[in-house]
């Protein structure tokens, strides 16, 4: 069984055709979906999602998002985090790549998710571009509470790597894995043991080489753990088997 670890079914983007989407990811031996919600306006729509059997959820609020956030949504994701089939609270974290919302509202914004996802005992997955210090100085500063989780599309350098792994998290993997550009993202799925790594497509976007400018989909995610296990020497079935068997051990919620 493979795991989609991160996508974004309840996206508008697959309002016309999700049937057939999820149709495909079976076919393709994509077992269970994690749906990210991290849109406040997406969170019911996914939880209707999360009553399918194979679809766990998490809900959020993405940095992009901080500066339209209201308290109203914090007591809401509160309540959301009671539901069965919540695996973590996310994608949070900051974005200084695109900076859709100013820095301190997205620090403040990630900081009070942070300890929502304390309060509650649920892992955390991290959205983070161009920030990745201060996102360590963030963690370094919750030490002996900080929760566990993923670093989300990770994309830094095999220095940084090394710091979230030894801070407990792991790092997910997407489709620019397959990039012919990507040697430096490579050189850290070489660099790191594979019980560390989570394979996600971050679907609709990020679709892998094979399929680039495309729509992405959970099927695809196929296409990062085929890398993985290049990268890795190992067949597609071992790196499929390991990286499942990451995903279960993080996110517990999926065995009750
Ligand atoms: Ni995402």
């Amino acid at each position: 069984m493979i795991i989609d670890t991160h996508a974004h079914i309840s996206d508008i983007k697959f309002d016309a055709d999700r049937e057939a989407v999820l149709q495909r990811a079976s076919d393709a031996g994509v077992g269970k979906i994690f749906e990210i919600a991290c849109e406040v306006p997406v969170w019911d729509k996914a939880l209707e999602l999360s009553k399918r059997d194979n679809i766990y959820v998490s809900f959020g609020i993405h940095p992009h998002e901080a500066a339209k956030a209201v308290d109203g949504d914090f007591e809401k994701l509160e309540k959301l985090l009671d539901e069965k089939k919540v695996i973590a609270v996310g994608e949070i974290g900051l974005d200084y790549h695109y900076d859709f919302s100013p820095r301190h509202v997205q620090r403040e914004i990630f900081l009070k998710q942070l300890d929502i996802a304390i309060k509650h005992k649920k892992p955390v997955i991290i959205h983070c571009r161009s920030a990745y210090e201060e996102l360590l100085t963030i963690f370094k500063n919750c030490r002996g509470q900080l929760p566990k989780g993923v670093i989300h599309c990770f994309s830094g350098t095999p220095e940084e790597a090394k710091q979230f792994i030894e801070m407990g998290f792991l790092l997910g993997i997407d489709g620019p894995v397959t990039f012919p550009k990507s040697d430096k993202l490579r050189a850290v799925v070489a660099e790191t043991d594979i019980s560390k790594l989570l394979a996600e497509t971050d679907c609709p976007y990020l679709a892998p080489q094979a399929y680039r400018g495309k729509r992405n989909e959970p099927a695809y995610v196929a296409e990062v753990i085929k890398e993985i296990a290049a990268i890795k020497k190992i067949s597609f079935d071992e790196a499929a088997e390991i990286t499942t068997d990451n995903a279960i051990k993080l996110f517990t919620a999926i065995n009750n």
